[in-house]
């Protein structure tokens, strides 16, 4: 229904424009890091799984990825998840402008990247709440991507 597919990006746009206050996303408190809370690693892992089978599905967001290394894309991607979130790794990839600088990335294909994310946490079993925090420690990723 259009309703929930509405409902978690009017949550993220509220998230991006609250990210300014967000604390804890550079691990220094991992005891109570969004990391913690998710379960460690093997959720990531899961969380990054669904998102891929997701983008598989979606003709527009696959189509950036052409020629794209999926498995270099995963373990990047975990790497900084785990890291935004507070958790042990340190991000050996290239930086978000680096990446996606040069794909013209619209509004409308990262809000709808980020729904493919929500998808994923869903099918992962990640409570709303937490779903979230995971989004919000993300969000500043937007401005390293868009209008470059
Ligand atoms: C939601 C925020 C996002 C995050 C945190 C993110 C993160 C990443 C990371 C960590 C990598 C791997 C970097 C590396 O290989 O060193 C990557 C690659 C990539 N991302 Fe994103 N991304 C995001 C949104 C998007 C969006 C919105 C698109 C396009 C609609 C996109 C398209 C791609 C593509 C095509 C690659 C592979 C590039 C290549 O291997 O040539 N990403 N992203």
């Amino acid at each position: 229904m259009l309703i929930t597919r509405i409902f978690p990006l009017i949550s993220f746009v509220a998230i991006i424009g609250f990210s300014g206050c967000s604390t804890n996303v550079d691990g220094h408190n991992p005891s109570s890091s969004v990391y913690a809370e998710l379960g460690g690693s093997k959720k990531i892992e899961e969380i990054v799984e669904n998102f891929v089978v997701e983008i598989e599905r979606d003709p527009v967001i696959l189509a950036y990825f052409d020629g794209a290394d999926i498995n270099r894309f995963i373990d990047k991607l975990s790497e900084q998840i785990c890291h935004r979130t507070g958790g042990p790794c340190e991000y050996s990839g290239d930086t978000m402008e680096q990446v996606h600088g040069g794909m013209n990335i619209t509004e409308a294909d990262f809000n709808r990247t980020v729904d493919l994310l929500i998808n994923a946490m869903n099918k992962a079993d990640v409570p709303h709440p937490l779903q979230n925090k995971v989004l919000r420690v993300l969000a500043p990723t937007r401005d390293e991507m868009l209008y470059l």
